[in-house]
C-alpha cells in the first residue's frame, strides 16, 4: 500500500502518519522531518534548506525528490509507504511517479485532509513535540496525558519548530495554495483521491483513513 497524505500545514499529516505506522506497520516518509534532520546534522542539504524553511518557502524539487528516492530504495518491497508532505509541486508529483515505477510500486490512495484555514494557525502555534522520540502534541487539542511527560517514551524534554510562528505559517499556506493544491486534479483524474474531514477529532480522522485503506 502506497498513499499520499495531502493537506495544508497543520492539517494533521504527521499526526495521522504516526497512527498509521503504529496500526499498520507502514513507513512514514516525511520530507519535512528528513529536512529538519539534515538541518540538525548540518549536512550540505541542511545548510541549503535551513533559511528556506524558516521563511516558509519550498525547498528545491531536486533536493526533496532525492531524499524520497534514497529512502524508498532502502525499504523492503512489502513495506507500505506514507508520503507526508511530498509531493508538493507538479514536478515532485512527476518525480514520485518515476520513483514508484522504478521500485515496482503503485500509488493506491491520495487522502486529502480538508481543514478550515482559520483553525490552522491555532493548531500550528499550539504544536510541540517530544525532544527525544518526536511524538506530536498540541497545547489544548492533544496534550500528553500526564502534563510534561511524553506518553510514548517518558521524556520530559519538549521542543517547538522554528517555522511554527504565525508569519511563517501564512507563507506556508500561500505556498500550499499556489503550488501544492494544483496537483490534486491530476490525481483526481486517476480516481484515487478521497477527502477526509480533517477538522474532526484525531481518532475520527484515523477511523476515516482506515476505512479508505480497508475498502
Ligand atoms: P512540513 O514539515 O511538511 O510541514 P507542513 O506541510 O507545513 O505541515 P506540518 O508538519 O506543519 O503539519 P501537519 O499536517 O503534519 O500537522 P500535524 O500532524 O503536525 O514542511 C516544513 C517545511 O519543509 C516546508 O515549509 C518546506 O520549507 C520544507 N519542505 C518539506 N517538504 C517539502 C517538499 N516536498 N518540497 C519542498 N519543501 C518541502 O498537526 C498540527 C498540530 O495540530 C499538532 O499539534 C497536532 O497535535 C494537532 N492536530 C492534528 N490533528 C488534529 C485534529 N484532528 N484535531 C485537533 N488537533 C489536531
Ligand atoms: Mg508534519
Ligand atoms: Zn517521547
Amino acid at each position: 500500500m502506497n498513499i499520499i497524505l495531502l493537506g495544508p500545514p497543520g492539517a494533521g499529516k504527521g499526526t495521522q502518519s504516526a497512527g498509521l505506522v503504529e496500526r499498520h506497520g507502514m513507513r512514514q516518509l516525511s520530507t519535512g522531518d528528513m529536512l529538519r534532520a539534515a538541518v540538525k546534522a548540518g549536512t550540505p542539504v541542511g545548510l541549503r534548506a535551513k533559511e528556506v524553511m524558516e521563511r516558509g518557502e519550498l525547498v528545491s524539487d531536486e533536493i526533496v525528490s532525492d531524499l524520497i528516492d534514497a529512502e524508498l530504495a532502502g525499504m523492503a518491497p512489502g513495506m507500505g509507504a506514507i508520503f507526508d508532505g511530498f509531493p508538493r509541486t507538479a514536478a515532485q508529483a512527476d518525480a514520485l511517479d518515476a520513483i514508484l515505477a522504478r521500485n515496482g510500486r503503485v500509488l493506491d490512495h491520495v487522502i486529502e485532509l480538508e481543514v478550515d484555514e482559520d483553525a490552522l494557525v491555532e493548531r500550528i502555534t499550539g504544536r510541540f513535540s517530544c525532544a527525544n522520540c518526536g511524538a506530536l502534541y498540541h497545547d489544548t487539542a492533544n496534550p500528553p496525558s500526564t502534563p510534561g511527560v511524553c506518553d510514548t517514551c517518558g521524556s520530559t524534554e519538549f521542543k517547538r519548530r522554528p517555522d511554527d510562528n504565525e508569519e511563517t505559517v501564512r507563507m506556508r499556506m500561500q505556498e500550499y495554495r499556489a503550488k501544492t493544491a494544483p496537483i490534486l486534479p491530476g490525481y483526481e483524474a486517476r480516481g484515487i483521491v478521497t477527502r477526509v474531514d480533517g477538522m474532526a477529532p484525531i481518532d475520527t480522522v484515523a477511523d476515516q483513513i482506515d476505512a479508505i485503506l480497508g475498502g
